[in-house]
């Protein structure tokens, strides 16, 4: 076993950085755990917040700065808990409210920030609101919590416009007194209008209320779909965009920054979000320690997207245009200049991700050969089916390029020890309600969500002592585990570990790129600080220059970097 760097641990993280006179956020690596499939403490198949808090010394080890929990609230879970009943206590399937509490104050204790993931976009159709709206009348109170609306056509037959959901199908469902109600997502998640002060008060008692509770800050989940036009105009997306309302542009074709224009759709990043965020700005500010809210919004373009991180806004924002970009050299070099643009004009940090809950794993996500749009997910027939090594290589070296860049870092769990796609889940396993709503012709997202693997030789590979696992496990999945991975050089989780450490040993999340020309066609090379950094996503290997080598994604030999591989050389 490897022992933990303690020289760069700390009590409580919260007096540690900004005793630096650093904001934290600006540079920090933030680790996303999914709860349901992270670690199950009482072996019902699905994990929890005791089995979170047992393995927090290992995201320790690993080297980042704070967790992220996917929703962890009172939810029925018909979409994986991002459907909540009660935003003030913990669903039963994950613990307790004191659970929580002991899970922050022991993430805290081991030099770890905890963030919470906030979905004040909709609720769960079994919240009392909901359920009183629909006790209540048309034009009550109760309704305007919501997105009540007569339907059209002579009877009100017809939903109110034809908007679709991201999950597919209507976005509308009718009640039983002939109105319908709005959901982005699922029937069960109707959507609340934040036009209504009630609604928003709701929200910023909500949030001190994990405040107090030490909570380091908020995801802010479906943060650009909160405001919808007046009038509710028909509107139909482009084929080829994601579900979520990114990938609508060609993240590569990025024009200098348009800040003041403002986006023409009637439910995604429209302009008047903005003084919501203001509003959660002043409510996290109240409290010390550096809180901080980041946003989920698949907002195009990038220059649009930094008007949610100005000083008084979010403090970062998902850079999902760069987790879009194919893994192409002049793409990359493009987003990450753009990125960095786009930010800075306003003062932010940029932010780089790669995977998540939603997206195919970046280690099979970047070895694709058909196109495959956001929220589609991939599954035995689907198109374009990655070869697993090709990905993991291009995955590693995606990587350790992510990680040299200054900004802020996302890491989705599971991605430390390569864990590619689960593609052969069989149809009878999947949840996603996009593959129930589409019958089946999108697969959704339950491929990256698959229980992760700790041990090789354990019962469901040590997520928990009884086997079960709410999504089923691949057989191949043993060389993945963390215990065959830790201490092996050039292992993934090994590799994982060395960017982390020596990205905090450099302070490469402080620094700037210098981009060095000439390096090739299909080669990514810059210069941050103290580290350069040459990426060939091209085919055939490229001369490198001489240097002493701190960090490689795969075997290098001197002056040789091959395709699909990053290298960190110390500058000279
Ligand atoms: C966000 C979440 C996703 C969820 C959706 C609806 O996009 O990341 O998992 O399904 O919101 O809440």
């Amino acid at each position: 076993m490897t022992t933990v760097d303690t020289t760069t641990a700390a009590a409580d993280p919260r007096e540690t950085t900004t005793d630096l006179g650093r904001e934290w956020w600006r540079s920090s690596v933030i680790y996303q755990v999914y709860p349901r499939s992270f670690a199950d403490s009482d072996g019902d198949g699905l994990g929890d917040l005791n089995g979170i808090a047992r393995r927090l010394p290992e995201l320790r080890e690993l080297g980042v700065d704070a967790v992220w929990l996917s929703p962890f609230f009172r939810s029925p879970q018909k979409d994986a808990g991002y459907d909540v009943t009660d935003y003030r206590d913990v669903d039963p399937i994950f613990g307790t409210l004191a659970d929580a509490e002991r899970l922050i104050e022991e993430a805290h204790d081991l030099g770890l920030r905890v963030i919470a993931d906030m979905v004040p976009n909709h609720t769960s159709d079994q919240h009392v609101w909901f359920q009183q709206a629909l006790a209540a009348a048309p034009g009550s109170p109760e309704r305007a919590r919501y997105i009540f609306r007569d339907g059209r056509g002579p009877d009100g037959s017809q939903p109110p416009n034809n908007w679709e959901s991201v999950f597919g199908g209507s976005m509308w469902t009718r009640v039983d007194d002939g109105q319908w109600f709005l959901h982005i997502f699922d029937s069960s998640q109707p959507d609340l209008d934040w036009t209504n002060d009630e609604v928003r008060a709701e929200f910023r008692d909500v949030l001190r209320f994990w405040l107090d509770r030490g909570i380091d800050g908020f995801r802010v989940d479906v943060a650009h779909g909160m405001i919808k036009a007046p009038g509710l105009p028909d509107y139909t997306p482009p084929a080829e965009g994601g579900s979520m309302g990114g990938g609508m542009v060609d993240a590569t074709d990025l024009e200098p920054a348009i800040v003041d224009d403002e986006p023409d759709h009637p439910y995604w990043g429209r302009p008047e979000v903005h003084e919501i965020w203001r509003e959660w700005r002043t409510v996290v500010d109240e409290y010390p320690g550096e809180r901080v809210l980041c946003g989920e919004a698949w907002v195009d373009p990038l220059s649009r997207m930094a008007k949610w991180v100005r000083p008084d806004e979010m403090h970062q924002t998902f850079n999902f245009p760069y987790l879009e970009t194919p893994w192409e050299g002049p793409a990359l070099t493009r987003v990450i200049q753009a990125s960095l643009d786009a930010f800075g004009a306003v003062g932010a940090p940029s932010t780089w991700v790669l995977s998540n809950h939603d997206v195919v794993r970046h280690a099979s996500r970047l070895a694709l050969t058909a196109p495959n749009p956001q929220g589609s997910g991939i599954g035995p027939d689907s198109p374009g089916r990655p070869i697993a090594e090709l990905g993991l290589r291009r995955a590693r070296a995606a990587t350790a390029l992510m990680l040299a860049l200054p900004g802020g870092a996302y890491i989705y769990q599971g991605e430390e020890l390569g864990l590619p796609e689960a593609i052969d889940l069989p149809d009878d396993a999947r949840q996603d309600p996009t593959w129930f709503r589409t019958g089946g012709e999108r697969y959704g997202r339950d491929g990256c969500r698959v229980p992760i693997p700790w041990e090789s030789d354990a019962p469901a590979y040590g997520f928990n002592e009884t086997g079960a696992s709410w999504l089923p496990q691949p057989a191949d999945w043993a060389p993945f585990a963390r215990d065959t991975q830790r201490g092996v050089a050039g292992s993934t989780l090994e590799l994982y570990r060395a960017a982390l450490a020596l990205r905090r040993e450099h302070d490469l999340g402080l620094g700037t790129v210098e981009w060095i020309p000439g390096s090739g066609a299909g080669v990514v090379a810059f210069r941050n600080g103290s580290v350069t950094v040459y990426a060939n996503t091209g085919e055939v290997p490229v001369e490198l220059p001489v240097g002493e080598m701190l960090l490689a994604s795969t075997d290098v030999s001197a002056g040789t970097l091959p395709a699909d591989a990053t290298v960190w050389l110390r500058a000279e």
